[in-house]
């Protein structure tokens, strides 16, 4: 299955006195071994990386890159009022709910504080179809299922997370709106859930659904909740992977859960690339249509100025709780959430930037 985010690998191993910091996204462990102190960026789909750089070498920043041929590869953006449903898959309690919905209700939010989640998606918006309409600046947050008794168990295989959509769109009673014009899905499964590939190589995905199962072709997302599987993969940088605990500290979340708030970069991440991408047919990098590299694949790891290789980049700091975050949402809430590539500028950018006002 194609479009899960292992595309760019930006991976860095560094001793502490070396770079200081050390950042780490979720690649296979194999791309680390024999590396120590280089940061080795590399492009391509399926392992088969096509181009490599150090970074010690040729200084890049945001992701800057040369070797990054994004491409429009003529087929639809969502132009339409963008429409998300969530699909709460497991165990919720209503405050890490509030934390995700917060999150969504931010993107179309007009007036929030700058840096905001909403100037953030200015970038998605940059992207256009062939007859020139751009992304839709309204993302709504729809209908809401929650499928508390894991329907189709604990364990989940890629495919089954259509089936657990299947179940939400055909539910007898109230079941989710399916509208061609816009509705897209996100799975979130929580953190006793096990997703096929969860932690390994993705901390979600984005696809679209098959009429075969689902009825409807229909873009859908997946975001594992990675608490207590993998969160110094998935929810980076507010909790550090096995191999880097002593090198670096975990930052602070904004909204106190190591989970979630690591979820909602995610979440963000497969929302930008729905948008631009989500027949998996638009905007993407790469020459196979299998491995795209898509606008927030080339960005991973990257949350302010200066941001790229090992560094997460300038990011902010809450002065009351000491949490870490780059972008601010709706009833003041805070959120830290990756940058997209800018179809223009070909760096990675966001609204936390300093050139910016
Ligand atoms: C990594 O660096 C340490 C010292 O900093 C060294 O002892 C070790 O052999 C290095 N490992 C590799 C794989 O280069
Ligand atoms: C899109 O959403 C806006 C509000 O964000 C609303 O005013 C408008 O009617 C919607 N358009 C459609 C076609 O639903
Ligand atoms: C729409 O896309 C075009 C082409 O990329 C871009 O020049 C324009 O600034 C975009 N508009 C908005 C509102 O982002």
């Amino acid at each position: 299955m194609c479009s899960c985010f292992l595309l760019l690998a930006l991976l860095a191993l560094a001793s502490a006195s070396q770079l200081g910091v050390l950042a780490w996204r979720p690649w296979p462990h194999h791309f680390l071994s024999g590396s120590n102190s280089t940061a080795t960026l590399s492009i391509g789909g399926g392992g088969g990386a096509s181009s490599a750089a150090g970074l010690g070498e040729s200084k890049k920043y945001e992701g800057s890159s040369e070797f990054v041929k994004l491409k429009y590869h003529m087929g639809p953006v969502l132009t339409g009022n963008i429409t998300v449903h969530p699909i709460w898959y497991g165990a919720w309690t209503p405050a890490q709910k509030h934390i995700v919905r917060s999150f969504l209700r931010s993107i179309s939010a007009p007036a929030t504080p700058h840096p905001s989640v909403a100037a953030w998606w200015r970038t998605v918006r940059l992207y256009a179809d062939q007859t020139g309409a751009n992304v839709s600046a309204a993302v709504i947050l729809g209908e809401e299922r929650s499928d508390r008794r894991y329907s189709r168990g604990r364990s989940l295989s890629r495919l089954a997370i259509q089936s657990v959509i299947r179940d939400a769109v055909t539910a007898p009673r109230r079941p989710l709106p399916v509208n061609p014009r816009g509705s897209l899905y996100l799975v979130l499964t929580s953190s006793d859930v096990a997703v096929q590939d969860f932690c390994m190589q993705v901390c979600g995905f984005h696809y679209f659904t098959f009429p075969a199962i689902v009825g409807y072709t229909l873009p859908y997302a997946w975001v594992g909740n990675s608490a207590t599987q993998c969160p110094g993969t998935c929810a980076y940088p507010f909790a550090v992977p096995p191999f880097a605990v002593g090198l670096r500290t975990a930052e602070r979340p904004p909204n106190g859960d190591v989970g979630v708030d690591g979820m909602v970069s995610v979440v963000a991440h497969e929302l930008a690339e729905m948008a631009s991408n989500p027949l998996v047919n638009a905007w993407y990098a790469g020459e196979d249509p299998c491995f795209p590299t898509e606008i927030a694949d080339l960005c991973e790891g990257i949350y302010g100025t200066g941001g790229g290789g090992a560094y997460t980049g300038q990011m902010l700091v809450d002065d009351h709780s000491g949490a870490t975050y780059n972008m601010n949402g709706i009833g003041g809430s805070k959120f830290l959430v990756q940058w997209i590539w800018h179809p223009y500028l070909s760096y990675c950018s966001g609204p936390n930037a300093l050139d910016h006002q």
